[in-house]
């Protein structure tokens, strides 16, 4: 087994660093420059039946469910289609009402997670349109589904989830791409997404190219016992997703708040001894998520920024990993990258066994 680790210490290491081929491949052959458009054969919906649908619902656990959130803003923006995202292993407790012009998306890398294999059998039942974002190919979930997009990510042995989930991003903004093009998102906004789905790879790879200061960073937020993760609209579930890498394999008590809400509660908690990691990109919310930043400094927390090269923290003594820019519907799947990282590092500072945390799965089969 240890062959397969390719020279790299951890399977968390090489899954981190094999990312920019894994976007080379969910993306080779899918993209349309003559329409500005994605092609998803597998999908199989005709340009009408994408037309149709008046909500998308997506369904995933735990990081897949993130993701999911991810990919629910980018088909809003992109789509201008109501679009959310809800954890699989809740969805059918809640006798959901299932609508037959709904899209619903499940959301897996392994296709075996046994609540999300539920969620689908659920919609199906009550007569709903499901596809797959998945993995592992010929997987439970790919086959109950009624078409889908698989990942091409390769496979993925940590318990800890990087690649699959940065494709499972990218997956989403091909399916947002492909609502788009039947509806309001102009050719031109279209070859906008595509250029820049394009020059995804590249862009991961300059930002693994910071990971010695990454590790860095990671020594100093490892001495927390714990920490918030914060960020708003896009970023929220970018904060989540880092928050759930964070618990996952460094065992420390880590946090995810929109930055909106911490004056409605968790902001007390701030003090010298909780840290907490702001998102902050360059879009239409920066200056508010600065104030956010101010305001905890302002109470003696520290704070780590991931953010963009233009955004100017002026007096603000705040560390930064900075983040190439993208167009900013895309800009969750680059702010993401660092957070893998910080997490792996805080992990191997505190020496824990990264591959294989306490207490939980690769795959979750059973209730
Ligand atoms: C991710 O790091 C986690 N191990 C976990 O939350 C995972 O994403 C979740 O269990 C869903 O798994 P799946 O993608 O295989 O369905």
């Amino acid at each position: 087994e240890d062959l397969d680790l390719g020279g790299y210490p951890h399977y968390m290491a090489k899954e981190i660093q094999e990312q920019p081929e894994c976007v080379e491949r969910i993306i080779r052959g899918r993209l349309d420059d003559r329409f500005g458009v994605a092609r998803l054969d597998g999908l199989n919906l005709t340009p009408r039946e994408l037309r149709g649908f008046a909500r998308v619902k997506i369904l995933g656990c735990g990081s897949a469910y993130y993701v999911g959130q991810i990919g629910a803003t980018m088909i809003e923006e992109l789509a201008r289609i109501p679009a959310d995202a809800e954890a699989a292993s809740e969805f059918r407790y809640r006798n959901p009402i299932i609508e037959a012009d709904t899209l619903y998306i499940a959301v897996s890398q392994s296709g075996e997670t046994i609540d999300t294999a539920f969620a689908v059998e659920e919609i199906k039942r009550k007569g709903g349109r499901v596809v797959g974002l998945v993995n592992v190919v010929g997987s439970t979930i790919a086959r109950a589904c009624e078409g889908g997009v698989y990942l091409h990510a390769g496979p993925e042995i940590a318990v800890a989830s990087t690649k699959a989930l940065t494709n499972m991003a990218v997956g989403f903004a091909l399916i947002a791409l492909a609502l788009g093009r039947v509806r309001d998102l102009s050719n031109a906004d279209g070859q906008r997404i595509i250029d820049a789905i394009r020059a995804l790879p590249g862009q991961i790879k300059s930002i693994l190219d910071f990971e010695p200061e990454i590790a860095e960073h990671a020594k100093t937020v490892a001495a927390a016992k714990s920490l918030f993760f914060v960020g708003r609209v896009r970023g929220y579930p970018v904060a989540r997703e880092g928050a759930q890498k964070f618990k996952e394999i460094s065992y420390r008590h880590a946090e995810a708040y929109q930055t909106s809400e911490l004056k409605h509660g968790p902001l007390a908690l701030i003090d010298e001894s909780l840290p907490t990691v702001a998102v902050v990109p360059s879009d239409e919310l920066t200056e508010r998520n600065l104030a956010a930043v101010q305001q905890i400094k302002a109470r003696g927390g520290a704070v780590l920024a991931v953010t963009h090269e233009n955004v100017d923290f002026g007096e603000l003594d705040v560390p930064r990993i900075v983040v190439p820019k993208t167009e900013p519907e895309l800009d969750p799947i680059l702010l993401t990258i660092p957070l893998q990282l910080l997490a792996y590092h805080a992990a191997l500072t505190l020496g824990y066994d990264i591959d294989k945390p306490r207490n939980l799965a690769k795959s979750v089969t059973v209730e």
